[in-house]
């Protein structure tokens, strides 16, 4: 509607109390270095123009977080587009959120997920059941259960045919990792696509201790879907109190002419 993908990322991240946030970006995406950064110039107009809630919400997004920008040079994969991210991690545990995958704010899948990593010190991936055919666009997960939501990683595979899937438990764009999995992704050869893949790093990393699952079930969009952008801005927009009465009046006008 009125503000990009990333910020809803971004967003998220905050509420879960992470604040320092370093996105992976690369050639001909500047735009998204300006979004976060402060424009005196639009904010002096808006200042003139009187359009104080505008010239707030600016403001607030430039100071939402500490963000950095690396790039990844070439496009590798998705574990490549992790390790280099290693100098600024450091030793410190860290969250990767992939930009496509939009979480719904009531969610609360990433603030879960830190809760599990406090409690025992070990990665956490994001998991949620697709149909069948729809497991191979995704990682898959062989899984035993622990407690409530919460289930030990025994196997992973990237993309799978349905045939070779060992469940239809995908691997949703959230993970929470220690500094580990850098050693791991370093010696990942290329897998899937000819790409460096962070579902194979992963693998290992349950092959030598524990790494849970977190499964949810809803609250989840992938914007890099045509249908699911679309549902996206559709659930989004109709929660919202500015926006949302007269859109729902919209829709429901809309649906009764194709009905007649
Ligand atoms: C990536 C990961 C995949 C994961 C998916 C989630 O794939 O490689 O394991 O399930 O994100 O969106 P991509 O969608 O980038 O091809």
């Amino acid at each position: 509607m009125d503000k990009p993908a990333i910020q809803y990322v971004v967003e998220e991240a905050v509420s879960a109390g992470i604040t320092d946030i370093l996105v992976i970006t690369g050639r001909g995406k500047r735009t998204l270095e300006d979004h976060f950064d402060r424009s005196f110039e639009l904010e002096y107009y808006l200042e003139e123009g009187g359009k104080t809630e505008e010239l707030a919400e600016m403001r607030r997004i430039a100071e939402m977080a500490n963000i950095h920008y690396v790039r990844q040079g070439e496009p590798r994969g998705l574990g490549h587009a992790v390790s280099v991210a290693a100098e600024h991690v450091g030793e410190a545990p860290f969250a990767v959120l992939l930009g496509d995958d939009i979480m719904h704010p009531d969610a609360g899948v990433l603030t879960a997920m830190l809760g599990t990593f406090d409690e025992r010190g070990r990665s956490v991936i994001a998991l949620k059941e697709v149909s069948a055919a729809d497991i191979s666009s995704y990682g898959c997960a062989a899984v035993k259960p622990v407690e409530g939501n919460l289930v030990q990683v025994e196997d992973l595979i990237e993309k799978p045919a349905p045939e070779e899937a060992p469940s239809n438990l995908a691997v949703m764009g959230r993970y929470v990792f220690g500094p580990e999995i850098f050693d791991l992704l370093a010696r990942t050869e290329p897998g899937r696509g000819g790409e460096i893949q962070l579902t194979d790093a992963i693998k290992v990393l349950a092959q030598r201790e524990p790494v849970y699952g977190w499964t949810f079930r809803q609250g989840r969009f992938d914007v890099g879907n045509k249908l699911e952008y679309l549902e996206a801005t559709v659930e989004l927009a109709l929660e919202r109190d500015d926006l949302g009465p007269s859109f729902r009046k919209f829709l429901v006008e809309r649906l009764a002419r194709d009905d007649s």
